[in-house]
């Protein structure tokens, strides 16, 4: 793993953005405890992401990103902060970021859009993006088709830039796992949920410890916004209202600011609990430093073990 070379981290770390969720203090936890931290644009306002920006400056000397979601309404003003701020860092979520990569380059910002296939990645890399984050149907929140497994073993094949591999990796043998496919450094999300630091409600946390890789369902693929979410009332009510061939108005009413209320209220019935695949790796809350130096540590052993033929 070397994307700590190209990210001037500690670790081959990057923490997912998540919308809501990964504030400026959050992300600045993060880059102080050696990985990637960023801040979330989805579910803010430009006045909202310019004061998170504001407040991660004053808590980190250490480089920070911003992850610009494709889908927000003022992406366009959220690409300027970059140039604005001269963000060391940018990932991009939920669509082609293609029309800004020059204007992010000439800033100097490194850039790593996420991709759920490997066409969207050859097109990234014709756009002059630094890397890409392939990220697995495993993940939580919004999610593609493929699998990581999948997924970064074809791009790594297919591009000349460094692939990041997200969805799926909670510990050293995952971790290892994603460089074997041909990954460089890997992008965590649900994990560092379960973190001291992670500004999410305390019943969202609960909620994550209880839940097992089978608590988590994704619902939305009939309307395009496939989601991974801990099953809840809402999940329930939600496939009920597919199944009742619902229109897309009646089903977003259910999802609409889902996650804010999960996030901030509390509301484990009614909210949308996004979480992935490895949630029952989350079974206490524990600091950031304690998760990333495990994390680090046990890949270690793993690699060890398996050069020397000794993993049984
Ligand atoms: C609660 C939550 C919210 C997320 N929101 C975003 C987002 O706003 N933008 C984005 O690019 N990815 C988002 N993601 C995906 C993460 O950035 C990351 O790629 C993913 O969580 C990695 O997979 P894992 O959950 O298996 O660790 C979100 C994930 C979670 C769990």
């Amino acid at each position: 793993m070397h994307l700590e070379k190209i990210l001037h981290t500690k670790y081959p770390i990057i923490q997912g953005g998540m919308a809501w969720i990964a504030d400026g203090a959050f992300a600045a936890s993060v880059s102080n405890n050696g990985a990637m931290g960023l801040i979330a644009t989805g579910g803010r306002t430009i006045d909202e992401i310019r004061k998170e920006i504001e407040i991660c400056k004053s808590l980190t000397d250490k480089p920070f990103g911003l992850n610009v979601l494709m889908l927000h309404w003022e992406v366009e003003a959220i690409s300027d902060l970059v140039v604005e701020y001269n963000i060391p860092f940018v990932t991009t979520g939920a669509g082609n970021p293609g029309k800004y990569i020059k204007k992010w380059k000439e800033n100097g910002t490194v850039v790593f859009p996420v991709v759920p296939t490997k066409a969207l990645a050859i097109r990234m890399e014709r756009a002059g993006a630094d890397g890409v984050i392939c990220e697995g149907t495993e993940a939580g929140g919004h999610v593609g088709e493929l699998t990581t497994m999948v997924l970064v073993n074809e791009v790594a094949e297919a591009v000349n830039i460094p692939v990041v591999a997200a969805g799926g990796i909670c510990n050293g043998r995952s971790m290892l796992a994603a460089e074997a496919l041909g990954a460089c450094g890997v992008q965590l999300g649900t994990i560092l949920l379960g973190s001291e630091e992670c500004p999410i409600h305390p019943n969202y946390k609960d909620k994550l410890i209880k839940s097992k890789s089978t608590s988590v369902k994704v619902i939305g693929r009939i309307n395009g916004l496939p989601t991974r979410v801990v099953k809840n009332q809402m999940t329930k009510d939600y496939i009920d209202l597919e199944k009742s061939g619902a229109s897309l108005d009646e089903l977003e009413k259910l999802t609409h600011a889902a996650l804010g209320r999960a996030v901030r209220e509390g509301d484990m019935e009614r909210g949308s609990i996004m979480a992935g695949q490895v949630v029952e790796a989350i079974t206490e809350i524990r600091p950031l430093a304690q998760i990333f130096q495990e994390l680090m540590e046990e890949y270690n052993v793993e690699k060890i073990k398996l050069c020397q033929g000794d993993r049984s």
